[in-house]
């Protein structure tokens, strides 16, 4: 069995094992969980009923391949609503099991074997092994200081003659970071001048707190060279229907499908219909959603800061980041872990989020999508053990 038990290896470095093992040790410990990022309350109720309607209506067999014409009409209106983007809902649209297929086929879509991607690190754990899937190579730009900024001549630098694609995330999952116009023009000025592809992942679109997200199809020169990514998940909250699309011009959106249809081929009928209700409806729904999460916001950061764990700024997704300060070695790993057992609260070591998980950063990653009760919950366990936890270096 030695030969059939050698599997492939490269996707074995990509699988990351500290989210299962927190998840565990959050049950093991009854914690509570600021680790995982989905919301522990439904989206509007409207939705979910138009998902009930469509199942009792019979849409219920695989949709057409690159998703109902309602949902993409309705993707490609509020694209245009939104950010003046015209994308042809024919051509320019398709329909995917979440963003997070929708990343990994469009590596696999556009990336030759041995192409090279550049991700901006720490970043979303799918995305080093959809491009391992796509026999690309990652190349790495970090995100530093306490506003996660990337210096321009960092980006330039990793660029070579096999460069193909830019995958970034904006609004940025683990720092909460809303990349700015200017940092977009600068990513953009790389790609136009390198002739790059981008891949943008703007799944936290409308969870906005501060400012306001740019999308970097818009800048001059981009439209051609960028495929955008978002998804039902966390605009409306259904992160379980795994509704996501990915836009652009049709050629990337054509070798994105080509990749998806031997995925999955099609996903969510029912559920589609659902979300071609939520979008058209996206100025109510959005902000249903966006509005709470805020207010959560306010309160885990605020109640982190009065506790001594000195957060990041937040302007957008599910979280925020702690530096737990002059910390070294398997420093916020440990923490997390010591925090689960001593005070039954669980969050993510941030190391979780770069490649090399060994080297961590001392910093760690909460979840403020969870209801109001439960993040009081947490901080007065937080509170409760704070004298503990301060004896107990890390
Ligand atoms: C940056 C980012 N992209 C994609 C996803 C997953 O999106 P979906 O559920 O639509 O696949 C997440 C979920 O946490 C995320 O944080």
């Amino acid at each position: 069995m030695r030969k059939a038990l050698n599997f492939n290896r490269q996707l074995a470095e990509f699988h990351s094992t500290i989210f299962a093992e927190m998840s565990a040790l959050a049950v093991a410990t009854s914690s509570v969980n600021l680790g995982q990022g989905f919301p522990d309350s439904d989206g509007p109720h409207e939705i979910a009923d138009a998902a009930i309607e469509a199942i009792r209506a019979g849409h219920n067999q695989y949709p057409p391949g690159p998703g109902i014409p309602e949902l993409r009409r309705a993707v490609a209106s509020h694209q245009l609503r939104y950010y003046g983007i015209e994308v042809d809902s024919e051509k320019e649209v398709l329909i995917t099991a979440g963003a997070t297929e929708a990343v990994c086929a469009a590596m696999v879509g556009l990336c030759n074997l041995g192409d090279e991607v550049v991700l901006f690190e720490p970043f979303y754990d799918s995305y080093a092994a959809s491009v391992a899937i796509a026999g690309a190579t990652r190349k790495v730009v970090s995100l530093k200081g306490a506003r996660f900024e990337f210096d321009p001549s960092d980006l330039e630098k990793v660029i070579s003659d096999r460069t193909k694609v830019i995958l970034l995330n904006t609004p940025h999952n683990p720092t909460g970071k809303v990349f700015t116009p200017q940092e977009l023009s600068a990513i953009a000025k790389v790609a136009v001048e390198n002739d790059l592809l981008v891949v943008v992942d703007e799944v936290y679109e409308h969870l906005v707190f501060e400012g306001m997200h740019f999308p970097i199809s818009t800048l001059p020169g981009m439209r051609d060279r960028t495929l955008t990514i978002s998804s039902a998940a966390k605009s409306f909250s259904f992160t379980g229907w795994k509704v996501g699309w990915a836009t652009g011009p049709a050629p990337l959106v054509a070798a994105t499908r080509s990749a998806k249809q031997f995925m999955t081929y099609v996903n969510a009928a029912p559920f589609q219909h659902a979300i071609s209700y939520a979008l058209d409806n996206a100025e109510l729904f959005t902000e249903q959603v966006r509005r709470p999460m805020e207010d959560q916001r306010n309160r885990l950061v605020e109640g982190l800061n009065r506790l001594g764990f000195s957060t990041f700024p937040t302007s957008g997704t599910y979280f925020v980041v702690s530096d737990l300060g002059g910390s070294s070695g398997s420093s916020a790993a440990r923490f997390c872990v010591e925090l689960a057992n001593l005070a039954q609260v669980v969050a993510i070591p941030v190391s979780a989020f770069y490649h090399d998980q060994t080297k961590d950063k001392g910093q760690i990653r909460w979840t403020f999508c969870k209801r109001p009760e439960v993040i009081e919950e947490a901080l007065q366990r937080l509170t409760d053990h704070r004298d503990q936890m301060k004896a107990r270096a890390f």
